[in-house]
C-alpha cells in the first residue's frame, strides 16, 4: 500500500446524483493509481440543519464528528459538489458548517487546514456547476483555511456526458479529470513524503 489515502465525497443524496456518478469516477481513477480511497455513502452523514441553539442543548451531532475524524485521516479529499442558485449545495454548506464547530481533535486545522482539497462538480446545465465550485473554493478557502488544487472538473451537459460504463465521453471533461487525479494524487504523494521524512 503506497500510504496515500483520499477522501472522496459527494454534496447530494439524490439517488441518481449526476455528482455521486463524477466522485465514483474519480474514485476509480485514483484506485487505478493505487491510492487507498474511501468513498462513504453520504446519506451516512445525515445532518440536522445547523442551528446554534441546537447545538447549545445537544451539543454536535455523531455524524458532523465522524465526517470531522474521516477528513482528518485522509491527505486529500475531494468532493464533487453540485450547482445549486450558482452556489453550493444546502446539504454540503450544512455539513460544512456542522464540521467547522467541532474545537476538538485539532478543529478546523486538522479537518480543512490539513488535507489538500479538489473539487469538481456535475451538472445537466451548460457551465458544469463551475459557478458553485468557485462558490465552495471560497468557504473552503477563505472561511477555513483550507489547501484547494487549481486544477478543477466540471462536466456541463452531465445528464448526457457518462456513458453506461459510467465514463465520461466528451474530451474536454476527460482531460479535465484526468489534470485533476494526476494533480491531486501529486500533491499528496507530496505531502505523504512530507510527513514522512521530516518532524512535524
Ligand atoms: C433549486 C435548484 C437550483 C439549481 N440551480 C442550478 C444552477 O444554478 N446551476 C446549475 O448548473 N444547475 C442548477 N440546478 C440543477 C442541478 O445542478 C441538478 O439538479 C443536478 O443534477 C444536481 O446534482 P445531483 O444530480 O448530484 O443531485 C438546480 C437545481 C435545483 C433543484
Amino acid at each position: 500500500m503506497s500510504g496515500k489515502r483520499i477522501l472522496v465525497l459527494y454534496g447530494s443524496t439524490h439517488l441518481e446524483s449526476l455528482n455521486r456518478r463524477l466522485a465514483s469516477l474519480v474514485a476509480e481513477h485514483l484506485r487505478k493509481n493505487g491510492v487507498e480511497v474511501t468513498f462513504p455513502d453520504v446519506a451516512d452523514y445525515e445532518l440536522p440543519m445547523y442551528n446554534a441553539d441546537l447545538e447549545l442543548r445537544h451539543g454536535i451531532p455523531d455524524a458532523a464528528l465522524r465526517l470531522h475524524e474521516a477528513l482528518r485521516a485522509h491527505q486529500g479529499v475531494f468532493i464533487a459538489s453540485p450547482e445549486i442558485n450558482a452556489n453550493i449545495s444546502p446539504l454540503l454548506a450544512n455539513a460544512i458548517a456542522w464540521v467547522s464547530r467541532v474545537q476538538e481533535n485539532g478543529g478546523i486545522q486538522a479537518a480543512f487546514g490539513e488535507p489538500v482539497y479538489a473539487l469538481g462538480s456535475a451538472s445537466p446545465g451548460a457551465f458544469g456547476g463551475y459557478r458553485g465550485l468557485m462558490a465552495l473554493r471560497n468557504v473552503l478557502e477563505l472561511g477555513l483555511g483550507a489547501h484547494v488544487l487549481p486544477a478543477m472538473v466540471s462536466v456541463g451537459m452531465a445528464n448526457q456526458a457518462f456513458n453506461e460504463e459510467g465514463q465520461l465521453v466528451p474530451p474536454m471533461a476527460r482531460q479535465m479529470l484526468d489534470r485533476l487525479v494526476s494533480q491531486l494524487d501529486h500533491a499528496v504523494s507530496n505531502r505523504t513524503q512530507f510527513n514522512n521524512g521530516m518532524p512535524s
